[in-house]
């Protein structure tokens, strides 16, 4: 079964996907990641060099290389907090996985996401008003596209990891 992570950037998709492989003992890849590798930039670059457009259309190419490989047993990825903007993406998803979407309230996104310089989405006007501008446009498309949501404000990544592995096994 191949797990995919959604949510919001600071919801803990990465520091969940490495605990969940963990207990599965299966592989995790962080598409922002792999897409660093696979590009030889930072997402940041990427987007001063393509924009939002041109990195979403990079991020698609490179989940579908992630989710057409084959797999035995067990592949966890967490996907980038806009990846299920993009529909191509969400069909994907809904082909070949399971979605997972974390949950975080806007007051724990701030708390998690102050001070971060390297998301590109997340600089300029104020911290608070960019997490509410894009919640307000994204809560409807992760809560469509999971099979099921964990809320993570008042669980560690490792408490969260356990809540799903209880759902999927
Ligand atoms: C983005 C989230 C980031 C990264 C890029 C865009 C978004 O990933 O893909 O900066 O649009 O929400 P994380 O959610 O892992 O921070």
């Amino acid at each position: 079964m191949i797990i995919t992570l959604t949510g919001f950037m600071g919801c803990g998709k990465s520091s969940v996907g490495r605990r969940l492989a963990k207990l599965l003992s299966c592989s995790f890849v962080d598409l922002d990641d792999y897409i660093v590798e696979r590009a030889g930039k930072s997402v940041a670059d990427i987007f001063t060099e393509v924009g939002e457009k041109g990195f979403r259309v990079f991020e698609c190419q490179c989940l579908r290389e992630l989710l057409e490989r084959p797999v035995e047993g067990d592949f966890v990825i967490a996907l980038g907090g806009g990846a299920v903007t993009t529909p191509e993406c969400v069909s994907l998803i809904r082909q070949h996985a399971v979605c997972v979407y974390l949950t975080a309230s806007e007051e724990t996104l701030q708390k998690r996401l102050s001070g971060d310089t390297k998301r590109p989405l997340l600089q300029g006007e104020s911290l608070e008003q960019r997490i509410h501008r894009l919640m307000e446009q994204r809560a409807g498309i992760y809560a469509s596209v999971a099979d099921f949501e964990v809320a993570t404000d008042e669980l560690t990544p490792m408490g969260v990891a356990h809540e799903i592995f209880k759902v999927i096994n």
